[in-house]
């Protein structure tokens, strides 16, 4: 078939008004992301949460390492555990902590209460004299979380 006859055919009415209900369909999804997604909703991708978790993880071994390696904490010690706690801090910026809703239920839920937990953890660990009395229950908040999972 010529271009100029499958214009003049039925089937080009046919993909004219198939392009068309395609078209009213992809902005109505607009309008309805817009609808159910404020402004503060943040989409975390599966991956995301995973490679977020594995950070978490990272830091945790870290701290770990640096609690068992000797009883008591050197000052520089100290501004590493500090310091690792607030990229923890950071990772539960990106889970979406605060005002900020995510798409995964069961972090949206208790990121909040987590994000508490290391920020006691961080007064402690700076204050003078420090106390880490918190730090090392940390591991207890990921299983807090974790609890919920299903
Ligand atoms: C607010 C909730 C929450 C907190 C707090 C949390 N996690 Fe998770 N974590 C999850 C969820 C949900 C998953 C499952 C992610 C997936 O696979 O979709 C997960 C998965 C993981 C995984 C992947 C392996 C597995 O067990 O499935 C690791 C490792 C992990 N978390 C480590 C940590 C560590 C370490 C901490 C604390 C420093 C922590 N998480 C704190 C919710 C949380």
């Amino acid at each position: 078939m010529s271009i100029s006859a499958f214009f003049r055919s039925r089937a080009s009415v046919r993909v004219v008004l198939a392009l068309m209900a395609a078209a009213t369909i992809v902005a109505g999804c607009a309008e309805i992301r817009k609808a159910t997604y404020p402004q503060d909703f943040v989409y975390l991708e599966p991956r995301q949460v995973r490679s977020q978790m594995a950070l978490m993880s990272l830091y945790m071994s870290q701290i770990d390492e640096i609690l068992a390696d000797s009883s008591t904490i050197s000052s520089e010690q100290q501004t590493r555990l500090v310091g690792i706690l607030n990229s923890i801090d950071e990772v539960t910026n990106r889970l979406g902590a605060g005002e900020v809703q995510t798409s995964h239920l069961v972090i949206d839920d208790h990121i909040d209460d987590f994000k508490a937990d290391v920020n006691v953890a961080m007064r402690e660990a700076r204050a003078d004299p420090p106390n880490y009395y918190s730090l090392g229950k940390l591991a207890g908040s990921c299983v807090a979380c974790h609890r919920y999972r299903r």
